[in-house]
């Protein structure tokens, strides 16, 4: 028999003031997924089997925002961080959510050895969840994000690259580089590609003030430790720009015209950025 999916279980969710279809199946009580929606408490994920409970719950809960401590605020935008083993219960129904999203396999239900960066939006009513990544507290493969998901709601507004630039400045304070978890799903992936692609050509074309569409003065290596992007992916992402030769056992960086004004259209549409000053973070050890 083929390695099959269990089937979606979840007819509708309601998160805050919105209503969201799951896309795959994720191990919710059997009891509520014979509902027609399941209720969540937005800033504690907790669910619920009605309006009314949920309700009740409101009354009481107390949390406006994830329960960690804030690491990253920048206008409306803060960052979270959550350890697994600390908020378990928070970090079960984070992942509860999250599989919704996810495909099978893509997900580990053992939050204990990660940690959970939850991204809000701001607004008088409290810190409202927007997506989020979980990282391993240790790797040995340079892993610096295991899963990525961003609410359906606010997908393709630049969310999911604002996540995944979080989990290279986490990397850059730590003075290491990284790369996701394999295998990343199709969205994932383009979204990745699209980070790449951006951050490894602003930084070429800010170092390269006087090139004439030549050779940049950076080598790959350089790339990778200003990035804190894994020098795999950067070979990966040179490749596919088709930026890259390989020239008596050296790879050789060409970029031209096009390449350039593609990417500072291409850098126009992306409005959000992570701010290095408003982090406050310090790498444990
Ligand atoms: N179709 C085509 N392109 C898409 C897309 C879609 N449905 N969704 C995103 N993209 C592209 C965007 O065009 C953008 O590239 P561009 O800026 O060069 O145009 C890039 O992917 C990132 O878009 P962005 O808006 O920053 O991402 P997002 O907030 O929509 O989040 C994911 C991306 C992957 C986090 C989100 O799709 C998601 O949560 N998916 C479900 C969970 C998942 O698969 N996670 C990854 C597991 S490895
Ligand atoms: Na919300």
């Amino acid at each position: 028999a083929k390695d099959l999916a269990p089937m979606k279980n979840v007819q509708l969710i309601e998160l805050g003031r919105y209503r969201m279809r799951p896309w795959y199946f994720s191990p919710y009580p059997e009891q509520l997924c014979k509902l027609e929606c399941i209720y969540l408490c937005e800033f504690c994920l907790k669910y619920a089997a009605s309006r009314f409970s949920l309700g009740r719950h409101l009354s009481k809960c107390t949390l406006k925002h994830p329960p960690g401590q804030e690491i990253y605020r920048k206008d409306s935008i803060s960052f979270f961080e959550i350890d697994g083993r600390k908020s378990k219960v928070y970090a079960r129904n984070l992942s509860l959510l999250a599989k919704l999203f996810l495909d099978h396999k893509m997900l580990d239900f053992d939050t204990d050895p990660f940690l959970f960066y939850i991204m809000t939006e701001f607004d008088e009513r409290g810190f409202h969840i927007v997506g989020y990544f979980s990282k391993e507290k240790f790797s040995l493969a340079d892993f610096n994000l295991a899963c990525l998901l961003t609410l359906p709601p606010y997908q393709r507004k630049g969310y999911g690259k604002l996540l995944i630039e979080f989990s290279y400045a986490l990397c850059k304070s730590e003075g290491r580089t990284g790369t996701p978890e394999k295998p990343l799903s199709d969205l994932g992936l383009l979204s990745y590609r699209s980070y790449w692609a951006q951050t490894i050509l602003e930084l070429i074309i800010s170092e390269s003030k006087n090139l004439n569409y030549g050779r940049p003065s950076l080598n790959i290596n350089d790339i990778s430790e200003r990035t804190a992007i894994k020098e795999e992916d950067v070979i990966y992402t040179l490749t596919n720009l088709d930026l890259l030769t390989y020239y008596k056992g050296q790879h050789i960086i060409c970029i031209n015209k096009q390449i350039i004004e593609q990417h500072c259209a291409n850098l126009k549409q992306r409005q959000l950025r992570i701010d290095y000053a408003s982090l406050r973070w310090t790498p444990k050890d």
